[in-house]
């Protein structure tokens, strides 16, 4: 069975992981109005990998005797200067969630909540994709400079991905 403290820092984390997808949602409208498509795509995809994570924790947590319980999510930042901007916001974002996630593995393993301590490592893991995916991008937009066709060309790049379940669906 869960503890009530490991069960209050992943219901926590489900809010901070839904929050994400509300800021990479909002990315990808700001995206939209300024009509890069395919960078807009690219944040929807990675708004519904972060309600996939957020399942992860709900299902952890029902699985293990626990109560998932949702909370408000505060409103995301709607406007960014530029393409570059809102990637470093993204960049930023991804280093400040790899924090809560070592947060959480230290709580576990001073709870000695080994089950939960193994269900992190995942996180653990994905949250090194997650900071250089982001990077990835941060890296190629300063390369692309003033560059118009550069910018073009990278939409046509980010718009080919596309979100795929994994097969544990969640859990
Ligand atoms: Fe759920 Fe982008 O980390």
């Amino acid at each position: 069975m869960i503890s009530k403290k490991i069960q209050k820092a992943f219901n926590d984390q489900i809010n901070a992981e839904l929050f994400s997808a509300y800021l990479y949602l909002s990315m990808s409208a700001y995206f939209e109005s300024i009509n890069l498509p395919g960078f807009a795509g690219w944040m929807r995809t990675q708004s519904q990998e972060e309600i996939f994570h957020a399942m992860k924790f709900f299902h952890h947590i029902n699985d293990r005797g626990g109560r998932a319980k949702l909370s408000a999510i505060e409103t995301p930042e709607v406007e960014w200067s530029s393409a570059l901007q809102a990637f470093k916001d993204a960049y930023a974002h991804e280093e400040k969630v790899t924090g809560m996630i070592n947060k959480l593995v230290d709580l576990a393993l001073k709870e000695s909540d080994h089950a939960s301590n193994a269900f992190l490592q995942w996180f653990v893991t994905e949250q090194v994709e997650e900071e250089m995916n982001t990077d990835n991008v941060v890296q190629k937009l300063k390369l692309a400079g003033e560059s118009t066709n550069a910018l073009l060309m990278l939409d046509r790049e980010l718009g080919a991905r596309i979100f795929t379940m994994p097969a544990d669906s969640g859990k």
